[in-house]
């Protein structure tokens, strides 16, 4: 799991070319300008810029999540590029320690004793020219939501397999939903230290899967305890992987194409045949590396890699630089914002709540659309009209937050608010644009929620509606009878949820199975609305927006709604604008 509070760290990473430190703690670890660098120059532009015309400090900025099934190596990898990005000093030994020191995405016990990211939370950090902005999603499928809002906040995706199994069910269907959004996505397959799947078989399996071209960035040289690195597709030379020392790069071996002898004194002659074979098949038989490809979503390069080892990550990271895209327009109404607009602007992907315990602060994570943010900036919030000072933004780098001067286009800030700041929200310098496409679904579970002292009515209600303002969970009022009927996409929301109430309201309450199923959103005319509500008001309800909602246990109900009542729209999802 990934800490983003003030860690314990062990020593620095030793630098390649340094004799070791004497191990202790560093007096000041937390801070990232005193942090030693790893001994490692990033690679700088190997392409020309797709965008010439953007302003140097948003063309270089990579917004970018992660995505994987459970355990393919996603912190590991996270981890890594932290380090590489100079903001950790040894990836794999940071812990948290004591409850002060409580990683802020571990705050919930929920989640500390289930292993599982259920929040989200942003990164950044310099890789050489770059700022590359990461937005790390839930890996859990019951928080599928979740991450659905947090993609829409990214301009790429990094998909992580683990060599040995492949494509596995969720990263199947977070790559539908990247797909949906023509997301670019990269790949790295992790693991390469371990027994793994044939190369040719794994490219397939993504080919075939998930029917998106692949194209070898690297090409790995032995499997599980023969391998020993790559060989670099795309820039012709050998990294070799370092197994005694986890935190080091790789060392990098320049030859001149895969006939130099210079080849032979690295790699053994068994695995010198085969990977001579292997890449004369691969360049006949797989599709060259076509950028423009990858930035429409149609190609994914691959590398090859063991996140563990720090192995195949700066290759990875330099693709990203290259290859990535800057960032994008973003779909609003009633016009699209291009990132090279002056006027700042920016939308709430994600609002998460009671991120430290000991103050009851929220804070709206914003993507930045357009222009030049600077601290102190009054911009307006385009659903309420309202003026909003934005004084306090923060910006979360690995170990901690900080108080953001600026940011730009691409970037993602915390806006610690009092609850204003709903998803979907739009910040403009005045003009009133609605970024559109971040989305609500139906959920699929519905359970009553009762407070375990039922003189605690009120409090369970404010409890229930951040959480539905944070998006945790849909919250619906029944016009007849009391309680509330709260809806999840999957089941452990439901203990997320019970425990939070508990731990940040002091209030215990209970689930209870509820005469409904489903629900759908209505839409129409107010006369066929108001018709409609009253001649099936047992069924009728209301979201934290005030929406009016149908709860019902029938998929029969629903058609025989849409059959009754030619005037009414049921739908399943529902646009979070601001
Ligand atoms: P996740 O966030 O995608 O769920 O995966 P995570 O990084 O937590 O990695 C899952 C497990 O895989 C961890 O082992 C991790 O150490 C291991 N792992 C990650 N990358 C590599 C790799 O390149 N090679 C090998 N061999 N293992 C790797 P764990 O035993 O679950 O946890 P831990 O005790 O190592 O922390």
């Amino acid at each position: 799991m990934v800490s983003f509070l003030p860690l314990e760290l062990d020593p620095p990473a030793r630098p390649a070319t340094h004799r070791p430190r004497a191990r202790g703690r560093p007096k000041t670890p937390n801070r990232l300008a005193e942090s030693p660098r790893v001994a490692y120059t990033p690679a700088m532009p190997d392409t020309a810029p797709n965008r010439p015309d953007l302003p140097a400090e948003i063309a270089r900025r990579r917004t970018f999540a992660i995505i994987s099934h459970p355990d393919a190596g996603k912190t590991t990898l996270t981890e890594k590029f932290l380090l590489f990005g100079g903001a950790i000093q040894m990836a794999g030994q940071v812990r948290a320690k004591g409850e002060a020191r409580r990683t802020r995405s571990d705050f919930m016990q929920m989640e500390k004793d289930r292993g599982i990211s259920v929040s989200a939370s942003a990164m950044s950090f310099d890789y050489g020219t770059y700022r590359f902005n990461l937005v790390d999603t839930p890996g859990h499928s019951d928080f599928s939501e979740d991450t659905y809002r947090t993609l829409t906040a990214v301009d790429a995706a990094i998909m992580v397999i683990d060599g040995a199994k492949g494509v596995e069910s969720q990263t199947r269907k977070l790559f539908e939903v990247c797909r949906l959004r023509d997301l670019p996505i990269l790949t790295f397959c992790n693991k390469m230290d371990r027994e793994s799947r044939d190369t040719f078989e794994i490219i397939d399996e993504i080919q075939e899967l998930l029917a998106i071209d692949v194209t070898p960035a690297s090409w790995p040289i032995g499997v599980g305890q023969d391998f020993i690195g790559c060989y670099d597709m795309l820039r012709d030379r050998l990294e070799l992987m370092d197994r005694a020392d986890r935190n080091r790069v790789a060392e990098t071996i320049q030859i001149k194409g895969l006939d130099d002898p210079k080849i032979a004194e690295h790699v053994p002659a068994h695995l010198l045949d085969k990977l001579l074979e292997e890449v004369e098949m691969a360049r006949a038989l797989l599709p060259a590396l076509d950028p423009q490809s990858v930035l429409e979503g149609h190609m994914t390069p691959i590398w090859f890699g063991s996140a563990i080892n720090s192995f195949g990550v700066k290759e990875l990271m330099d693709g990203i630089a290259n290859y990535g895209p800057e960032p994008q327009p973003q779909r609003a109404l009633p016009r699209q914002i291009s990132p090279e607009e002056t006027k700042v602007s920016g939308f709430v992907f994600k609002v998460q709540a009671n991120m430290d315990p000991k103050h009851r602060d929220r804070v709206a994570f914003l993507r930045m659309a357009s222009g030049h943010f600077r601290r102190g900036m009054k911009l307006t919030h385009v659903r309420s009209k309202k003026p909003l000072t934005v004084s306090a933004p923060v910006l979360f780098l690995a170990s901690d937050r900080e108080l953001a001067e600026e940011a730009w286009a691409g970037d993602i800030i915390g806006i610690p608010n009092h609850g204003q700041l709903r998803i979907g929200d739009t910040l403009t310098e005045g003009e009133a644009l609605r970024v559109s496409g971040i989305p609500s679904f139906a959920p699929e579970l519905l359970q009553t929620c009762r407070a375990g002292d039922p003189m605690k009515a009120k409090h369970l209600e404010k409890a229930l509606m951040q959480f539905a303002e944070e998006g945790a969970a849909k919250v619906f009022k029944p016009a007849f009878g009391s309680g509330f009927i709260v809806g999840v996409v999957g089941a452990l929301q439901f203990e997320v949820l019970a425990s939070r109430i508990e731990l940040e309201y002091g209030l215990p309450v209970r689930f209870e199975p509820s005469q409904f199923t489903s629900a759908r959103w209505v839409s129409g005319d107010k006369e066929a609305v108001d018709a409609f509500t009253n001649a099936n008001k047992q069924h009728i309800s209301h979201d934290h927006d005030g929406d009016i909602v149908y709860l019902t246990r029938l998929q029969w109900d629903i058609d025989r709604v849409e059959r009754d009542y030619p005037g009414i729209t049921l739908t399943a999802t529902k646009e979070m604008m601001g």
